[in-house]
């Protein structure tokens, strides 16, 4: 069998908590399969990015190997070109875009360093997997340097329509560089649909077979695959000590109320501040919700150099602040808002407690924390989840209240609705959430994507 190596920017050491979907997913894939994990090692040193190979240490059955990146280098790649212009721009966002700094050097030179320190160490069989937006011109690179693995592509957050792509000076460029890949694989249907329009489009790409494109002198392959949980071991983490703890306190402190959790990074992208405003709705026109529900948001920090993260926590906070201004009490705060990353095994503690889960991102690849407040509920008594019709997760999780969070009156309505769902409905939604995210796990995201990129295409 083939050696897994997963590429990726951000590694989490699988024995760590961490936030964010991806480090979450690859750990809980690697440590299955075992294999090699390929990222910057988060350390940003002062001058020029380390020459020399990378540093290796063992966890579990993975190996991790990290490259320092220089101060240049990092605040380019990473924060100029990955979050200031593609992330952006992939979750819809043209408006926050910031094309004139002219980070794309940058990029392109770290994937050229990335593609120089991982090449010595990879085998004739690997199979090698790449993952997100910071590494889509990687394996032109590795090919430049003569590699002939396998090489497949995740790109974890949303494909926008072309036009929207066609917005970023170089997307000619960029999107070329798919090509280099044997498999491109994407979130959901909606996103292959994008994908396929761009390639047929604005790459005037030959369309070969269901899926695969011609263009450049090579095949691509492309695919949806729904990327999943570890349901069992979020559910071993929901019995553990931490997280009961967290529930009994949280049982104890609200007795007489209903809670509503958000569980995010704070990043633009999660609708934080359209969910607020629907919760104030709900208070302003539903007086019966006064003194009885309270949310509890947390959102951990992120990518706070990048200047349309501070602008969100702002307003953020001043929303929250005047909604606890308007309709506090002295014995009843209506948010709580905590800006922290939580210890990954109280969450579901949170989860559990919740009797609404708030999920309202306005563009999500995918979205974990809808999985993961999922596999918390009890089954007995399981609480009710509000989610976006624009995450990736809607596509697969039908039996939640879908909501449109640019629509603040009817988000207010679902949570009113949620809050009011009675007993027999909550279980059999639940239930049918349940089977849904076991069946579609993260193993089997893994197993698909792998299997398909052994098998054919290129
Ligand atoms: P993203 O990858 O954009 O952050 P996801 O919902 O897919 O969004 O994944 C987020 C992951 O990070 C989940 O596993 C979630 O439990 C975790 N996470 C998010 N926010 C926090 C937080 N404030 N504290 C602890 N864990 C968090
Ligand atoms: C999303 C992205 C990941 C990223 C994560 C956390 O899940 O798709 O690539 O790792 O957010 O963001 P950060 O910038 O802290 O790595």
């Amino acid at each position: 069998m083939s050696r897994l190596v997963v590429v990726s920017n951000r590694i989490a050491d699988p024995r760590k908590s961490a936030a964010g979907g991806l480090a979450v997913a690859l750990g809980a894939a690697l440590a299955e399969t075992g294999g090699l994990w390929f990222g910057t090692s988060g350390n940003v040193v002062d001058g020029a990015s380390a020459d020399g190979p990378p540093q290796l240490q063992r966890a579990g059955r993975v190996t991790l190997a990290t490259v320092d990146l220089g101060r240049e280098d990092h605040d380019r790649y990473y924060r100029g070109y990955s979050n200031g212009v593609l992330w952006p721009v992939f979750h819809y966002r043209l408006d926050l875009a910031d094309f004139e700094a002219g980070h794309l050097d940058g990029y392109r030179r770290v994937n050229r360093l990335f593609a120089q320190r991982l090449q010595p160490l990879l085998r004739p069989d690997d199979l090698v997997w790449v993952h997100d937006y910071h590494l889509i011109p990687l394996a032109a690179e590795l090919r430049a340097l003569g590699c002939t693995q396998r090489i497949g592509f995740f790109l974890h957050i949303p494909v926008p329509p072309p036009l929207i792509l066609a917005a970023i000076p170089a997307h000619e460029w960029l999107m070329r560089a798919l090509f280099a890949y044997d498999l491109v694989g994407v979130q959901s249907q909606a996103d292959l649909t994008h994908l396929t329009r761009y390639l047929l489009n604005e790459a005037r790409a030959e369309q070969i077979g269901e899926h695969v494109f011609g263009a450049f002198n090579r095949q691509l392959r492309a695919g949806a695959f729904p990327i999943g949980i570890d349901v069992d071991e979020f559910a071993a983490l929901t019995d553990g000590a931490e997280a009961r703890e967290m529930l009994a306190t949280l049982r104890e402190q609200y007795a007489r109320r209903e809670l509503l959790a958000g569980v995010d990074r704070l990043d633009y992208s999660k609708g934080l501040p359209q969910r607020v405003r629907a919760f104030r709705h709900l208070l302003e026109h539903h007086p019966d919700a006064r003194h009885r529900a309270t949310l509890i948001q947390v959102a951990a920090p992120s990518r706070e150099d990048v200047p349309s993260y501070a602008d969100i926590r702002r307003e953020l906070e001043g929303l929250c602040g005047a909604v606890n201004g308007d309709f506090g009490d002295i014995d009843w705060m209506p948010v709580r808002h905590i800006h922290r990353t939580v210890a990954r095994r109280r969450v579901p503690g949170l989860y559990r407690a919740a009797r609404v889960g708030l999920v309202t991102p306005l563009r999500d690849g995918m979205n974990l924390v809808a999985k993961e407040f999922v596999a918390a509920q009890d089954p007995a008594d399981p609480g009710v989840l509000v989610l976006s019709r624009f995450a990736g997760a809607a596509e697969q999780m039908r039996e939640a209240l879908l909501v449109n969070p640019y629509d603040t009156q009817a988000t207010a309505e679902a949570i009113r609705a949620a809050l009011q769902m009675p007993l027999e409905e909550r279980r059999q939604r639940h239930a049918r959430l349940l089977e849904g995210i076991r069946a579609q796990d993260v193993h089997w995201w893994r197993r698909r994507f792998l299997e398909m990129l052994t098998q054919g295409g290129g």
